[in-house]
C-alpha cells in the first residue's frame, strides 16, 4: 500500500497498521476500557446533518481563522501526542514540518521523543507545547522557560491524565518506551523489519524533554501506564493551572475541560482557550464525546473563552459541523499519527492535504465561502 493509495482516514490507518510493529499500532489505536467512548468520539458527529445551500458564488473559499494569538490557515490542528519516534524515525520533525507547510499549529507533547529546542529550531511555524505537571514541580518552571526561549507561540496544560486510564491493548502487548525486544515481542517486531532498520540505524530514542530529570522511559524501559502514575503529580488542582498561566504570561489552554463547571473554571483563571477532549477516548471511558458537550459548553462559556473541539476528526464533514455549533477550530490526534506511522513527514503532509481538499469542497456544497459563515442555521440535529 502506497500514500497515494490513502484516500480517507480508515486507508492511512490500514497503511500505518502494515508499517509498524503491532504494540505502536495498537498505542495509536487504542482506548480506555471497553473502548465506548473512543468509538463515540467520531460516531456523535452522526447526530447531525448539514444543512448546505445553493447559488452562493463559492469560487473562493477561505479556510483561514485565528486561535490562540495566531492566524491559521486551516480550523484544523495537530494536537500534541508523545513519542512520535516510535511510529516513524522522523518523528517530531516530520509532524511539525507537515503543520508549518500547511500553516497549521504543531502539538508538542511533554512525552516527546524530539525537544522543544530542537522543535523550535526546526520549525517556524505555530507550536503549542503542552504540559504535563510531574511530581517535580520545578520541572513545569523550566520547560515553560524553555519553551519563551524557543519561540513557542502558546502552551497548553493537560487536566485529564492525573492517573492512566486503563488501555488495556497496551497490557496485552506488552508496550513501553523504549520498546523492548524480549523474546514474545521478537516475532511482532521481526515482521516490520524496515522499521526495525530505521530504529536501530537513527539516535535512540529517548523523552528529549526530561533527559537528565528521569532516567525512565529513555534508559529505562516503563510501560506509559507506569511512568504516568510514578511521575504526574495527583495533586494538581486550579491553583496550579493559574500559576502556569501566569508564568508562562502568553495564549494559553486548558486540554481536556468536559464539563461546563471546568469550563467556566477556565475562564476564571484567565486561560485564552480550552480544549474539549476527553484525550481521544484513552482516559475515562464512558465519558461524552467532545462533540455532544460543544452545544452547552458554547451556550456557557462562547464569546468569553475561544473553544476547541478534539477528539474523533476523520473528515471535513466534522470539522464544519463543530464550528457550526460554536467551535473556534479542531484538533486531532489520530489522524496525523496514521499518517505519519503510514510515511513520515510526507504521510502528514498526505492527511493535511486531505482535510484541506474536503474542507473546501465541504464548503463549496454547503454554499459557504468563509467559516464564520458557519452558524447553528447550518446544522440541524438528526430524529433518532
Ligand atoms: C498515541 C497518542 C498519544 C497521545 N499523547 C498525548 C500527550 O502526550 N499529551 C496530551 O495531552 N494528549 C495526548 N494524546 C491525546 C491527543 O492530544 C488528542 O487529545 C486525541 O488524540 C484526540 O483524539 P483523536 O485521536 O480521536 O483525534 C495522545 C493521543 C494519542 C492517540
Amino acid at each position: 500500500m502506497q500514500l497515494k493509495n490513502c484516500h480517507n482516514i480508515k486507508d492511512f490507518r490500514k497503511m500505518a497498521k502494515s508499517r509498524i510493529p503491532s504494540p505502536l499500532f495498537h498505542y495509536i489505536d487504542g482506548g480506555a476500557d471497553d473502548e465506548v467512548t473512543l468509538r463515540r468520539n467520531t460516531q456523535a458527529f452522526d447526530t447531525y446533518d448539514l444543512i448546505p445551500n445553493g447559488l452562493a458564488d463559492v469560487a473562493e473559499i477561505d479556510l483561514t481563522t485565528t486561535i490562540l494569538g495566531h492566524k491559521i490557515s486551516s480550523p484544523l490542528f495537530l494536537a500534541p501526542t508523545g513519542m512520535s519516534r516510535l511510529f516513524h524515525h522522523e518523528g517530531e520533525y516530520a509532524s511539525s514540518k507537515a503543520a508549518e507547510k500547511h500553516g497549521t499549529y504543531f502539538g508538542l507533547s511533554t512525552l516527546s521523543s524530539v525537544s522543544i529546542e530542537d522543535v523550535g529550531a526546526h520549525t517556524s511555524g505555530p507550536k503549542m507545547f503542552q504540559i504535563y505537571i510531574h511530581k517535580d514541580r520545578g520541572l513545569t518552571y523550566e520547560l515553560i522557560e524553555r519553551c519563551k526561549k524557543a519561540k513557542f507561540t502558546a502552551l497548553c496544560l493537560t487536566i485529564d491524565t492525573i492517573v492512566a486510564g486503563n488501555r488495556e491493548r497496551d497490557l496485552r502487548t506488552g508496550m513501553t518506551m523504549p520498546p523492548k525486544f524480549t523474546l514474545a515481542s521478537l516475532a511482532n517486531f521481526a515482521m516490520r523489519p524496515r522499521w526495525v532498520m530505521n530504529y536501530l540505524t537513527h539516535p535512540n530514542f529517548e523523552l528529549a524533554n526530561l533527559v537528565g530529570r528521569t532516567e525512565k522511559g529513555s534508559q529505562e524501559n516503563i510501560s506509559v501506564i507506569d511512568y504516568i502514575n510514578s511521575q504526574f503529580d495527583t495533586k494538581l488542582c486550579w491553583d496550579d493551572a493559574k500559576q502556569a498561566i501566569d508564568a508562562w504570561g502568553g495564549p494559553f489552554a486548558i486540554k481536556g475541560v468536559m464539563s461546563v463547571e471546568d469550563a467556566k473554571r477556565s475562564v476564571d483563571i484567565g486561560a485564552s482557550a480550552i480544549m474539549i477532549s476527553n484525550h481521544g477516548g484513552r482516559q475515562l471511558d464512558h465519558s461524552p464525546a467532545p462533540f455532544d458537550l460543544l452545544e452547552e459548553i458554547v451556550d456557557a462559556v462562547g464569546g468569553k473563552i475561544e473553544i476547541i473541539c478534539d477528539g474523533g476528526i476523520q473528515r471535513g464533514t466534522h470539522v464544519l459541523k463543530a464550528l457550526a455549533l460554536g467551535a473556534n477550530a479542531c484538533s486531532m490526534g489520530r489522524a496525523y499519527l496514521y499518517g505519519l506511522a503510514a510515511g513520515g513527514q510526507k504521510g502528514v503532509e498526505a492527511v493535511l492535504e486531505k482535510f484541506e481538499a474536503e474542507l473546501k469542497r465541504d464548503m463549496m456544497l454547503m454554499g459557504l465561502n468563509s467559516l464564520d459563515k458557519l452558524d447553528a442555521s447550518k446544522v440541524r440535529r438528526r430524529n433518532w
